[in-house]
C-alpha cells in the first residue's frame, strides 16, 4: 500500500482535536476547540461551569468501548444541542476568539508545523474535518501559522449578527459520528482531489475513519489512528479500522516520514 500511496498525486484528510492538536504537554491536558472556550476567562462563569459538567457527562460516552455508534449518537446530539444553546446565550464576539486562543494551552502535535509546511510547499490539498468549532479551529491554525491556501476546514461554523455577535451555527451539525454524511460541505476540496487518489487520513476517533467517504474512487486511503486513551479496551477495534495505530504518540513523526517517502 505504501508504494501506491507514494505515487505522485496525493491528499491529506485530518481530524483536528486530538489529531492535529496534542492531547497533553508537560503532564497537562491540552485544550480542544471546545476546551479553549470552556476554560476561557472571557466566557461567563455559568458557561464554563456548565460546559465542563457536560464534558464530564458526555465525553465518557463518546469513548465508551462497549457502546455502539448507534447507541452513542442520541447522546452526542443531546450534548451538542445543550452546548450550542449555551454558547448562543453568551453573546460571544467574533473579535474575542483570537484572544481566547492565545490565552489557551492548545498545542499542535510535535512536528505538525513541519508537516503542514511540507504539504503547502508541495501543493498537497489538506482537508481539516472537525466536529469541533470551525471559527476557533481556524484561529488555532492561524496562531500556529499553518492556515495556508492548500488547507480547507470543514466544521461547525458560527453565524454572526451585523455587530459580529455569535447568534447560532451555519449548516448542518457535524458530530463525531456523522463525518461521512457531511462530505457535501467540502465538495470543492473533493473536486481538488480528482486525479489525486492517494490519501493519508488521520484521526483519533473511530468516526474519523469515515472522513474520506467523499473521495473519488478508486482510491488508496492510508488510515492513521491516534489511540489516546482507553487503550487496552479500544485497541482491537482501532487495529481493525485503521491501517496504522499510534498509541499515546504526541508527534507527527509517522505521517511526516510517509510524506518524506513520497518526495
Ligand atoms: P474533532 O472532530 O476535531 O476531534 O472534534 C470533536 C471533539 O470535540 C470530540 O472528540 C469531543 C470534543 N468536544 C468537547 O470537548 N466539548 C464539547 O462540548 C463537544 C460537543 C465536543
Ligand atoms: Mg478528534
Amino acid at each position: 500500500m505504501l508504494k501506491d500511496i507514494a505515487a505522485t498525486a496525493h491528499g491529506v484528510i485530518a481530524d483536528f482535536d486530538r489529531t492535529l492538536s496534542r492531547v497533553w504537554h508537560n503532564g497537562k491536558m491540552c485544550e480542544t476547540c471546545h476546551g479553549i472556550m470552556d476554560n476561557s476567562a472571557l466566557m461567563p462563569p455559568f458557561y464554563r461551569q456548565e460546559a465542563n459538567r457536560l464534558l464530564g457527562k458526555y465525553y465518557p460516552i463518546e469513548i465508551d468501548p462497549k457502546m455502539t455508534e448507534e447507541e452513542k449518537i442520541p447522546y452526542m446530539l443531546e450534548w451538542y444541542g445543550q452546548i450550542h444553546n449555551l454558547i448562543v446565550k453568551c453573546r460571544v464576539s467574533q473579535g474575542s476568539l483570537e484572544d481566547m486562543v492565545s490565552a489557551s494551552n492548545v498545542k499542535l502535535r510535535e512536528g505538525t508545523e513541519k508537516l503542514m509546511n511540507e504539504l503547502h510547499t508541495t501543493n498537497v490539498p489538506v482537508l481539516v474535518f472537525s466536529a469541533g468549532m470551525g471559527d476557533i479551529l481556524e484561529q488555532v491554525l492561524k496562531h500556529f501559522n499553518v492556515y495556508t491556501n492548500n488547507v480547507k476546514v470543514v466544521s461547525n461554523f458560527f453565524r454572526y449578527d451585523d455587530k459580529g455577535v455569535m447568534v447560532g451555527f451555519k449548516d448542518d451539525l457535524i458530530h463525531m459520528f456523522n463525518k461521512n454524511e457531511n462530505a457535501i460541505h467540502s465538495s470543492d476540496y473533493f473536486d481538488k482531489l480528482r486525479g489525486r487518489n492517494n490519501i493519508i487520513l488521520m484521526g483519533d476517533s473511530l468516526g474519523d475513519t469515515k472522513m474520506a467517504v467523499g473521495v473519488p474512487q478508486p482510491s488508496c486511503i492510508l488510515k492513521i489512528g491516534f489511540l489516546n486513551d482507553k487503550v487496552e479496551e479500544r485497541l482491537e477495534k482501532y487495529m481493525k479500522n485503521f491501517d496504522i495505530v499510534l498509541i499515546d504518540d504526541q508527534t507527527m513523526d509517522v505521517a511526516s516520514s510517509i510524506v518524506d517517502l513520497m518526495k
